[in-house]
């Protein structure tokens, strides 16, 4: 029986996100009704600049107050696609106080405070859905959530910043530097003017600490993500990787530990190998590598920003919410059960790709082959070569490690250094996905 009442939805928020929710709302109003079974109806919009033309929302349903739209009683569900952490938890938790559940599409604000609004969803028995947070359209969060919540997840590991992927894919195939690419994601409307969240990895760590508390089943915050971005990445580096047969992505890895007793979670640029699936993921596309017991390896991919790419998963979302609002039941809450503590970064083990300016003469090597024994790391491959700029009595170093312990890494940097034949650490990038 379909139910002829509508139920009711407070949009927090119209900017690109927002307008393009509003829209499909109203474009596929048949669809959403047929899909949840009443139709849903767009009650209110909250926004900060009333004045602004919105084409196709009803100029009735624009508001400056988002609390009272959220305490006027009749609001079944509200879209909070406002970002950042004040005014949304503040509305978010209005809304759980007034039997409103919660549809959300902020990344920063669950990475921070997510323990927190489960626990409130879950004490007036509503829901909280989030799969807009994570990588834009790509189905992700419900996926690990739901699909694979009989499997157990050991490893994921994602580009989920699509601005610094679009920055790092222009210097892989045009040799250009960071500072070039950068303009040219600029210019095109990728990066920000204050491209500092994208591309020192602070958008990717909050994506991280959400994946990783639903991977785990555990509790991650932000401050347990290990955090390096990816400004100091050079062409230098890129070419290094092709001999390799490598590239450069800027990762989130978070990994279950070989006991189970614990996990790391990171962000940092790596090398890959070309092989790899995520290697192929071009431009600004997204992509989540996750490798779980049972099912085996998987990868999601697709658009992770934008605003129709995220009102799709907003959307779907509603629905999901819609429904549990029809059958009087909520989805899955936080699964936070396993406790697991998060280790720091001197626990990951990986390994190194090290690029080192050397005076070129007798004994350098067996001095820095040396420094690596001392501290327990394993050296893979060396090569050397004079300095292409023909600096006499110099030469470049680049020492490709075994795996071993980030903590073993950093003491044998830290020794580098002192070595007056080290004349400087040119990048250590760690290596990934083999
Ligand atoms: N700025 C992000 C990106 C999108 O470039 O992927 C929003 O998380």
């Amino acid at each position: 029986m379909m139910r002829t009442r509508p139920l009711k939805v407070a949009l927090l928020g119209c900017g690109v996100v927002g307008s393009e929710v509003a829209r499909i709302m109203t474009t596929h109003a048949d669809d959403l009704t047929a899909r949840i079974g009443a139709p849903v109806e767009l009650a209110g919009v909250a926004v900060r600049r009333p004045s602004k033309v919105r084409e196709g929302i009803d100029p009735a349903l624009i508001t400056t107050d988002a609390t009272a739209l959220l305490k006027r009683g009749d609001i079944d569900v509200a879209i909070e696609v406002i970002g950042g952490i004040e005014p949304a938890r503040a509305l978010i938790t209005t809304a759980f106080e007034h039997g409103i559940s919660v549809v959300s599409a902020n990344k920063a604000l669950l990475a921070q405070d997510g323990a927190a609004l489960h626990a409130a969803a879950e004490q007036h028995g509503l829901d909280l859905y989030y799969e807009a947070a994570v990588a834009g359209a790509i189905p992700l969060v419900r996926p690990m959530r739901e699909s694979l919540a009989g499997d157990k997840i050991n490893r994921v590991m994602g580009i989920v910043n699509g601005t610094t992927n679009f920055i790092l894919d222009k210097m892989d195939s045009t040799g250009a530097g960071y500072q070039e690419a950068l303009d040219e994601a600029t210019a095109l409307g990728y990066a920000e003017a204050d491209p500092t969240a994208d591309v020192e990895g602070y958008d990717a760590a909050a994506k991280a600490a959400i994946l990783a508390g639903i991977a785990f089943h555990t509790r991650v915050r932000l401050d347990d993500v290990y955090r390096e971005g990816m400004t100091e990445v050079s062409a230098a580096d890129f070419a290094s990787a092709k001999r390799m047969g490598c590239t450069i992505k800027l990762l989130a890895i978070l990994e279950r530990a070989a006991d189970g007793e614990s996990v790391t979670a990171r962000v940092h640029p790596a090398m890959i190998p070309l092989s790899h699936p995520l290697a192929s993921v071009r431009e600004a596309y997204n992509a989540v590598f996750v490798e779980a017991e049972a099912a085996g390896r998987l990868m999601f991919y697709g658009p992770g920003a934008g605003g129709s790419p995220t009102a799709s998963a907003v959307l779907g979302d509603l629905v999901a919410v819609c429904r549990n609002k029809l059958a009087e039941a909520t989805g899955p809450g936080e699964s936070a059960y396993t406790q697991l503590p998060v280790s720091p970064m001197g626990d990951v083990v990986t390994r190194y790709h090290i690029s080192l300016d050397v005076a070129d003469k007798p004994g350098v090597l067996a001095q820095v082959a040396t420094t690596f024994a001392e501290h327990g790391v394993s050296i893979d491959t060396v090569r050397q070569q004079g300095r292409p700029d023909g600096v006499g009595n110099e030469a470049s170093l680049v020492v490709v490690t075994h795996r071993a312990p980030d903590a073993s890494l950093s003491g044998t940097v830290e020794a580098l250094r002192k070595l007056d034949t080290v004349r400087g650490v040119a990048s250590i990038m760690r290596v990934e996905g083999e």
